[in-house]
């Protein structure tokens, strides 16, 4: 233990645990990579503006969770809190919109800060992967995006994911819905800051959890009474759309978002084994952040799904998401020339493409086997002075116990060879 621990809120990934939350992230973007989504990576904070008129100046990732800096120039920066804003704002600045190849389809992958009250799968840092497709208002790409999703959850073996799809309108219907909601929520007994939710923001009361405001909410205005013809029609092909591909989702009229820019298309994943963080991912369409941020109007669609809950919902489920072993060979050296022998041998074995490691620091045999076999490898392969004489290596199946010897300048390719042949460990 050293003076210092990691800041609250937040946590260090390490071995073990660190193989599986890679195994996460490439599973969430796989599907991605299959469905012409591009990288982009953009930096790790934006000028405070972009987020306050992007997510919204109302909103609690705006007005309470943004860790901002001044720097020495003046400039004040924030960690960003999310990824759309950022990357709509990276797509503009090179002009990827003016390509004339809409829409432009993008993928991500970062690590993201919120000052929130850390709590279990709510955390101060914490990474997603996302995608946004800027540019088109079509709901088969709405649609594309959330079966990508769903695609993503099942390959990882989750089960117990759930769907929650909503329309939060557009700027021809919503602003009537919004006076519709807020004259019914200025009628209910409510608490101050509550009240003046209902000025700014009156969506969000939709969201609170409280069972005292949840009950008086019955009979409140639903957006989906209230959606003109075009979002209307627009929702129905994006829902027949996800149901044709064999997506199940729940219709949840009182889904809102913490973020200012959806429109119409909103949805959340949802796993019931986390407690009250129960959203894995989320997103929507946000057909006016574009000219929020000074761009063209530029309808998009997208998402962002959170890699450390997905982790904690495998966990729940008991699913090991396929971490490789660290090692499919582990080189065990009796003696000084061993040592230099089966280095030369791990060495050649990685550059042909196998995992291979060593057991360093020149320790008895049985801590080395004891590291071999912690280390998930399938063979070990041990050498003395007597083998090294006869010119061969033993090579010890770790899971029969089998153990033969293999002359050493056939080593690389008999290990290749049955390395390849042996079940994938994950
Ligand atoms: P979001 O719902 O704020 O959406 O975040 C997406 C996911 O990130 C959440 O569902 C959750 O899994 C994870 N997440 C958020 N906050 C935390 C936290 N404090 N600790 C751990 N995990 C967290 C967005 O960020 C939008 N940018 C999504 C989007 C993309 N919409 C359109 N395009």
């Amino acid at each position: 233990m050293s003076t210092f621990s990691a800041p609250k809120g937040t946590y260090d990934l390490i071995p073990p645990d660190s193989a599986a939350f890679l195994a996460v992230r490439e599973a969430l973007a796989a599907p991605l990579r299959r469905a012409g989504y591009g990288y982009v990576e953009t930096p790790g904070f934006e000028h405070v503006e972009l987020f306050s008129r992007g997510v919204g100046e109302s909103t609690d990732i705006v007005t309470k969770e943004m860790y901002t800096l001044t720097t020495k120039g003046g400039t004040r920066l924030a960690l960003r809190p999310e990824g759309t804003a950022s990357v709509l704002r990276a797509a503009l600045q090179a002009n990827l919109h003016r390509a004339g190849n809409l829409p432009v389809k993008l993928w991500y992958s970062g690590t993201y800060y919120r000052y929130e009250r850390p709590q279990a799968g709510r955390y101060r840092h914490f990474s997603q992967v996302g995608a946004e497709a800027i540019g088109a208002e079509d709901p088969v790409l709405d649609a594309e995006l959330i079966i990508l999703a769903a695609d993503a959850y099942s390959s990882l073996g989750l089960r117990g994911v759930r769907l929650l799809l909503n329309s939060l309108g557009d700027r021809e219907c919503r602003p009537a819905y919004r006076a519709a909601l807020q004259e019914f929520l200025r009628g209910l007994d409510l608490d101050e800051e509550t009240r003046a939710r209902i000025e700014i923001n009156p969506l969000r009361v939709l969201d609170d959890k409280r069972e005292s405001v949840q009950r008086q909410l019955t009979g409140a205005p639903m957006m989906r009474d209230h959606l003109c013809e075009a979002c209307k029609e627009y929702h129905e092909r994006v829902r027949e759309l996800i149901a044709g591909a064999g997506v199940a989702f729940t219709d949840d009229e009182k889904l809102v978002r913490g973020l200012d820019y959806y429109t119409r298309t909103t949805f959340e994943f949802v796993h019931d084994g986390l407690g009250s963080q129960s959203a894995v991912g989320g997103g929507g369409r946000y057909d006016g952040l574009s000219e929020m941020i000074g761009g063209p109007p530029l309808p998009s669609v997208g998402w962002a799904l959170g890699v450390d809950r997905t982790l904690l919902a495998l966990r729940a489920e008991e699913v090991a998401p396929g971490a490789p072993a660290s090692a499919d060979v582990f080189a065990v050296p009796l003696g000084e020339d061993a040592r230099r022998a089966l280095f030369t041998l791990v060495t050649a074995l990685r550059r042909a493409g196998v995992a291979a490691d060593f057991a360093f620091g020149g320790r008895g045999v049985k801590s080395a086997m004891k590291s071999a076999n912690r280390s998930g490898a399938r063979f070990a392969v041990v050498a003395g002075d007597r083998d090294l004489a006869e010119g061969v290596v033993q090579v010890k199946d770790l899971a029969s116990g089998e153990q033969a010897p293999v002359p050493l300048v056939d080593a690389v390719e008999e290990l290749r060879r049955r390395v390849a042949g042996s079940s994938p460990t994950g």
